[in-house]
């Protein structure tokens, strides 16, 4: 996939032996004159939940399109494990271990439950039949199993959630980016979702970020958490130092979201 052969030693199982980071460094993007992001830093480490927050149109979705390359930055680099990964092609950094899932749900409709995550493992690069077995795992993990054979246009907008989820985790993710997860769950759904996913950190030794306007969800599953507004970072830090900060209550002022 490279010139360069020391990037061989970047499959995904040697990133979570090595405890890897991904790092986003001064990162701008522009659209048309507009600064969607403005020289933005963060990080991720394996094995950690970042919460990625901010109101409406403050560039959490531009940054996760910069880093699973779907943008290419006006500035900035992007690092996995000490490697350049700025400018890569979508493909080639989803098989470096970075995957993500989309704000508006984008499964095949017309395949079944267990296809639209099977054809996931095999763009991933497994072989049929090790991706069949790891769909089912998967489908037994995620309370989806009753649904394999139904079409995915059936089912409600909660499961159709976790379908993508379970889509993104079947390609073997190192950094898992998810691009708020719980839109248009019930409370109820909310709460299965975030023992789902404070689990796989530990479990797999994936790094998440995850963007979410849910802050209850937000404020007990993220370790840490990286505030944008208008593109640009007013707050980073732990869960309860960042929640107190006066920049960020004033971001958040009016909004229901911030309970
Ligand atoms: N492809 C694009 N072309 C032009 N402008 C864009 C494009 N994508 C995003 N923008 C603009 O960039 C800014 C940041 O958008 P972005 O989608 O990253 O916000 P967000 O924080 O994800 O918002 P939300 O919480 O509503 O999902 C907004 O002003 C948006 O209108
Ligand atoms: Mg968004």
């Amino acid at each position: 996939m490279f010139a360069d052969s020391s990037m061989d030693k970047l499959s995904p199982p040697y990133l979570k032996d090595k405890g890897a980071k991904l790092v986003v460094d001064a990162v701008s993007v522009e659209f048309d004159g507009l600064r969607a992001l403005d020289q933005v830093s963060l990080e991720i480490a394996t094995g950690e939940i970042l919460g990625l927050i901010g109101p409406n149109g403050s560039g959490k979705t531009t940054m996760v399109n910069a880093i699973t390359g779907q943008l290419i930055p006006a500035e900035g680099r992007i690092n996995l494990a000490g490697y350049d990964i700025t400018g890569l092609p979508p493909r080639n950094i989803a098989l470096l271990g970075v995957l993500r899932s989309f704000q508006i749900v984008r499964l095949f409709s017309n395949l079944t439950v267990s296809e639209n995550v099977e054809s996931a493992a095999v763009a991933g690069g497994l072989s049929r039949r090790t991706a069949r077995r790891r769909a089912q795992e998967l489908l037994q993990e995620f309370g989806l199993w009753d649904y394999r054979d139904q079409a995915a246009n059936a089912l409600s907008y909660g499961d159709k959630r976790r379908v993508e989820i379970a889509r993104a985790l079947a390609a073997d993710p190192v950094f898992l980016l998810l691009d708020e997860p719980a839109a248009g769950m019930n409370e109820v759904e909310s709460d299965v979702l975030l023992e789902l996913l404070a689990e796989l950190p530990v479990q797999r030794g994936i790094g998440l970020l995850i963007i979410d306007h849910d802050m209850r969800l937000i404020m007990r599953l993220c370790h840490r958490l990286h505030v944008l507004a208008s593109g640009r970072t007013i707050g980073e830090g732990d869960v309860d130092t960042v929640r107190r900060m006066p920049a960020v209550v004033q971001a958040y002022l009016g909004s229901d979201a911030y309970a």
